[in-house]
C-alpha cells in the first residue's frame, strides 16, 4: 500500500489516484467484514471522534458516528441548536472545547465555505494534534460523499474488487443543481481523477457553462494538480441526448437553502425538463444505475417510482457504502498519525 499523507481531509482536489485507490481498497475490505454487535475492529480504541454539525444532516453524521463506533472509537456529537453557540460562544471556541475533552478527530459541517479548513489551520497554529474531516462546507466540498459515490460506482462496475481501474473510460451524467452542490464539486475531482468523463446537465441558472473548466486547474492555495491526466468535463442542456451515451447518472436535489436568489419557480416544469423517470431512462443504451446523494425530493429530481426501484436506483446502496468508506478515512488518518498504533490492519 502507498503512504497516506492527508492529516486532515478537507477537499478531494488534493487527492492523487493512489489516495483514491487506498480509500476504495480499504473500504471494500471493511464492507465485506461482518462488523455489527460485538464484532468491532479495535483500530480506534481509546480515541475520541466528535461530530460538530452546524447544519442539518441525516446521513453524514450518523454514518460517521457508526463508522467510528465500528472501529471502537468513543463518539461525541454536538447539536448546534442546544449548544452554547446561542450564548455567543464562537465556533473556534466550541471546537476547542471538544479538543480539551480529548477529541482526536473532529468531523465538521458548516454552511460557510472553508470553515473546516480554517479550523484545521487554527488547531495546527495552536500546536494541537486534532485532525479535521470536512463533513460538508457551504457549496465547496463534501469529500466523504464524493468518496462513497466513487466507491458505489466502482462496486457497481466491478462488484468483486471495486477498484478504481473499473472506472477508467466510463461516462457519468450529473443532472440538476450543480451550482449549489458541494457533492457535485467533490464528485468532479474524484471521478475525473479516476479517468471518468463527466457530463453536467441542467438549466443555465443551475449549471453555468463555466463548469466545463472546473477541474482544469487546482484550486487557489494548492500548487499542483496531483492527477496528471484527468477525465473531461462537459456541459449540456439536452438531458435525453446525454442519457443515450452514459454509463451511469446521478441526480441532485434543488438546494433552495443555498440559493441566493429564487432561481426556479415552476417545479413541475423542472421535473418535466430535468427530472428522471423510468420512461426517460428508456433513452439509455443499457440499464444504467441511478445515484442520488439524498435527501431526495420525490417527484422533483426523480419520480417516486424510480426512487423505490432498488434494482435501478442505488440511493440505499450509497447510504450503506457510506459506513465502510468513512471507516476507511478514519482508519487511514489514525494510522498515519501514529503508525505503530492501529494494530489490527484488516487482512484481505
Ligand atoms: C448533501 C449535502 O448535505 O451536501 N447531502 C448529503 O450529505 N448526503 C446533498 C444535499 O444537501 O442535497
Amino acid at each position: 500500500m502507498s503512504t497516506w499523507t492527508h492529516r486532515h481531509i478537507l477537499d478531494l482536489a488534493a487527492f492523487s489516484r493512489d489516495d483514491f485507490a487506498m480509500v476504495l481498497e480499504l473500504a471494500h475490505r471493511f464492507r465485506t467484514m461482518p462488523l455489527t454487535g460485538a464484532r468491532k475492529l479495535p483500530a480506534l480504541q481509546g480515541r475520541l471522534v466528535a461530530t460538530l454539525f452546524f447544519e442539518p444532516s441525516t446521513r453524514t453524521r450518523s454514518s460517521f458516528e457508526l463508522a467510528a463506533k465500528r472501529l471502537s472509537a468513543d463518539v461525541q456529537s454536538f447539536a448546534a441548536a442546544s449548544s452554547s453557540l446561542s450564548k455567543g460562544e464562537s465556533l473556534l471556541d466550541t471546537a476547542r472545547t471538544y479538543v480539551a475533552m480529548g477529541a482526536d478527530m473532529l468531523v465538521v459541517r458548516h454552511q460557510n465555505t472553508s470553515v473546516p479548513q480554517q479550523l484545521a489551520e487554527a488547531l495546527e497554529a495552536a500546536g494541537e494534534r486534532t485532525m479535521v474531516l470536512n463533513g460538508g462546507d457551504g457549496l465547496h466540498s463534501h469529500p466523504s460523499q464524493g468518496l462513497l459515490d466513487l466507491y458505489t460506482l466502482a462496486h457497481h462496475f466491478d462488484p468483486s474488487n471495486a477498484s478504481i481501474a473499473a472506472l477508467q473510460g466510463k461516462r457519468l451524467l450529473i443532472v440538476g443543481d450543480i451550482l449549489h452542490s458541494r457533492v457535485a464539486r467533490s464528485n468532479l475531482w474524484a471521478l475525473t481523477a479516476c479517468g471518468v468523463d463527466v457530463v453536467l446537465c441542467g438549466p443555465p441558472s443551475l449549471v453555468p457553462d463555466a463548469f466545463a473548466g472546473f477541474v482544469d486547474a487546482p484550486p487557489p492555495g494548492q500548487a499542483n494538480d496531483p492527477v496528471p491526466q484527468r477525465g473531461r468535463v462537459s456541459v449540456t442542456r439536452d438531458l435525453d441526448a446525454a442519457l443515450a451515451d452514459v454509463d451511469a447518472v446521478m441526480t441532485l436535489r434543488l438546494q433552495k437553502e443555498r440559493m441566493s436568489q429564487h432561481l426556479l419557480t415552476d417545479l413541475d416544469r423542472y421535473h418535466r425538463d430535468f427530472g428522471l423517470t423510468h420512461q426517460r431512462l428508456q433513452q439509455c443504451k443499457a440499464t444504467i444505475p441511478v445515484l442520488h446523494p439524498g435527501p431526495v425530493n420525490r417527484g422533483v429530481e426523480m419520480s417516486g417510482a424510480l426512487l423505490d426501484d432498488t434494482a435501478r436506483c442505488l440511493v440505499e446502496e450509497q447510504v450503506r457504502n457510506g459506513i465502510p468508506v468513512r471507516m476507511a478515512l478514519l482508519y487511514l488518518m489514525a494510522a498515519a498519525e501514529s503508525p505503530a498504533e492501529p494494530s489490527v490492519v484488516p487482512s484481505a
